[in-house]
């Protein structure tokens, strides 16, 4: 009698299906510190830093209100679910895109889990700075994609507030908190969701921009006047040079990915890292004001939290319509660069 072979196990074959955001939300911290405010105790200007940054005003949280990144990305969730019309223990899985995170462990993504009742919804948090949130979202894209899951909350968010030393006029003036939410869910309609993504990090530029947890981190050469360990270093002029080319490498190869031209776009949603750095890309591409949201001038750069702040901003006021070509763009520490190109 011949013993038949053992049928080889295959992988589970996969739907076509599309990926809807369901739901936007964000959360900012009560105090607004202005420029005047920061003049009021460093060496700075309103106009130095309008000219150079596009930043009037930013937002920072009030550890006496009991203000944090945990309470920012819950709020911002809640209110992304709420959009949606969704409990969050519909989610089965929480990412959050974060670098300061109220407590190393366990995950912000965790707690803010516990805060929502997740009941037991996967959760972990995803360490890129100011692309954060476009990894993430790029991540839950293909993870609902794929069928491994069906409904993910997104958290883009960071409080930079705690990593800046208020001494350093460099670094201060620019950042802000804030934290920005989408859920997103399978849907039968396959023309929705990303059309073309693209994620690059190169690690070699980490002395740029970086937080050194002790005095040996301290880059050789750094002015030690001006670093102090745990706060926030920044090669200001290299960080923009970074930033200015790779920005614009960036839109031509998701373009060119998508097979898009950048009158296709109806919104490019961008990172806010300074408004030079966007207007720069606006005039070699051709793109209308309209269709590049601002508001760094409002929230300064709050990293993590800057494109899903911007994304629910513009869906809050009825700019994003359904069918619409949407473009997210993210830079900054470490270094990385990523974009996610959708059919909304
Ligand atoms: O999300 C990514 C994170 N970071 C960024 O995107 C930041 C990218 N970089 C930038 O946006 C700009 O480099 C800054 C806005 C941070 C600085 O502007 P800059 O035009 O590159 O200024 P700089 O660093 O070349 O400094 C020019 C001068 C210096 O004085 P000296 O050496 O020429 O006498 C600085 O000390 O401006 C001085 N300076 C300031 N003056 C008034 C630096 N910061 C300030 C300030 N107020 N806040």
């Amino acid at each position: 009698m011949s013993v038949q072979p053992k049928p080889v196990p295959m992988p589970p074959v996969i739907p076509r299906r599309g990926v809807r955001i369901a739901g936007t939300g964000s959360a900012l911290p009560s105090r607004v510190v202005s420029n005047d405010d920061l003049a009021g105790v460093i060496d700075t200007t309103d106009e130095w830093i309008v000219q150079r940054t596009g930043i009037r005003t930013r937002h920072v949280c009030d550890p006496k209100k009991g203000e944090s990144n945990l309470t920012l990305c819950t709020e911002a969730l809640r209110r992304a679910l709420a959009k949606a019309g969704m409990q969050a223990s519909d989610l089965d899985l929480i990412i959050c895109g974060t670098i300061t995170q109220d407590m190393r462990c366990p995950s912000t993504a965790c707690l803010v889990a516990a805060e929502l009742k997740a009941g037991t919804a996967a959760a972990w948090d995803l360490g890129a700075a100011c692309c954060g949130f476009v990894y993430s979202l790029n991540a839950a894209h293909d993870l609902i994609r794929v069928g491994t899951h069906k409904a993910i909350g997104v958290i883009g968010a960071d409080t930079v507030s705690v990593l800046v030393d208020y001494t350093n006029r460099g670094v201060c003036i620019l950042f802000g908190d804030a934290a920005g939410a989408a859920v997103l869910t399978a849907t039968d309609d396959a023309s929705k969701g990303c059309l073309a993504q693209v994620n690059h990090a190169d690690g070699t530029g980490w002395r740029d921009l970086f937080q050194p947890a002790w005095d040996v981190q301290i880059a050789p050469g750094a002015d030690r006047t001006m670093v102090r360990p745990g706060c926030l270093q920044m090669n200001g002029r290299e960080i923009y040079r970074f930033a200015v080319g790779t920005f614009q490498e960036l839109i031509a190869e998701t373009l060119a990915k998508a097979g898009l031209t950048p009158q296709d776009v109806d919104h490019f949603v961008c990172h806010q890292s300074n408004l030079r750095i966007l207007e720069a890309a606006r005039e070699r591409f051709g793109i209308p004001a309209e269709k590049m949201y601002v508001n760094i001038d409002r929230v300064g750069n709050s990293s993590a939290g800057s494109v899903p702040l911007c994304f629910d901003e513009m869906r809050s006021k009825g700019m994003v319509r359904e069918g619409q070509i949407v473009m997210f763009l993210g830079f900054g520490a470490g270094l990385t660069w990523a974009s996610s190109v959708w059919r909304v």
